[in-house]
């Protein structure tokens, strides 16, 4: 297992640093954020119809969150829960072709101004845009460099590398490693990408510390089987959306999520606590 204190940020300065131990646990130097994001290129994602309605009871929870610009206006300010903020986008499901087609949609000043203290941007590697998404990426890490934010970049697949997953076993891993090394190189901080078999793999030649983003909804204990795969071999945490707030029972879900980051807990007690938890909310009903 990993944690933020393997990697040195000794070169960043103070302002990094300081906002890094805003989001990761000072016990275990891991960290569960919750991303919130979705609607920028899904438009009305399940669970996210109303985001304040869905993120607060989950508040208390996160050590991080990710919204959207917009999705963020909606929440309120006087939460204490650090902010990442998603600065790319410009593409939308209705154009599934064109999902590598983003841009700058969120500028350092905003995310200054929104007290965030990092931001996502997207990369398409093996993409037809993936230069474009790269520019995205490294354009806003230099300008954020002057104020110490911490970027995150997402290794973002669109259909056609998805169909490719599916083909040949072997090239997820590759691919995921690969990408998520390029990402490090170009100056990310932090590496959302997911979870694969061989994941130790992708760690190990990783520069950057890796967060685990979770994909599409999964039965629960399929979900914390993966979360904890992905811990064991080397991810600081974890960056995820639907199988939390899509989940039966969400605060439920990403106590049993923070038992494995945080406290160690294997699949099957999270899932244990999981069942535990949800049983005492259906009966205070
Ligand atoms: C797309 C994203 C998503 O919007 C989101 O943050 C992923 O979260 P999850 O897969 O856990 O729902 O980053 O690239």
């Amino acid at each position: 297992m990993k944690s933020i204190q393997d990697f040195s940020f000794e070169g960043e300065g103070r302002g990094l640093q300081n906002r890094l131990a805003q989001m990761f646990d000072p016990e275990s130097g891991r960290t569960v954020m919750l991303a919130v994001d979705h609607g920028y290129f899904q438009g009305v994602p399940k669970g996210l119809e109303d985001i304040r309605k869905t993120v607060e009871p989950l508040l208390p929870y996160c050590d991080a969150l990710s919204p959207t610009i917009g999705g963020l206006r909606t929440l309120d300010p006087w939460s204490r829960v650090p902010i990442i903020l998603r600065a790319t986008g410009g593409n939308s499901l209705e154009r599934r072709e064109e999902l590598d087609d983003e841009i700058v949609t969120v500028s350092i000043d905003e995310v200054v101004s929104a007290n965030a203290i990092g931001f996502t941007a997207s990369v398409y590697v093996g993409l037809p845009r993936q230069r474009q998404t790269m520019e995205n990426l490294v354009s806003l890490i230099n300008e954020a460099s002057t104020y110490g934010l911490i970027a995150i970049g997402i290794t973002a697949v669109g259909d056609k590398l998805k169909g490719l997953f599916k083909s040949e076993k072997g090239k997820q891993l590759q691919y995921i490693r690969d990408a998520s090394r390029i990402l490090a190189e170009n100056g990310a901080h932090l590496i959302k990408t997911y979870y694969c078999d061989g994941f130790e793999e992708v760690v190990e030649s990783c520069l950057a510390p890796i967060v685990i983003a979770g994909g599409t909804l999964r039965p629960t204990k399929e979900a914390l089987e993966f979360t904890s795969d992905a811990i064991q071999a080397g991810a600081v945490g974890v960056d995820m959306g639907r199988n939390i707030f899509q989940s039966e029972n969400p605060v439920a879900m990403i106590q049993a999520v923070r038992a494995i980051v945080h406290d160690g807990y294997t699949p099957a007690s999270a899932h244990d606590l999981y069942q535990e938890l949800s049983k005492r909310k259906a009966e205070k009903r």
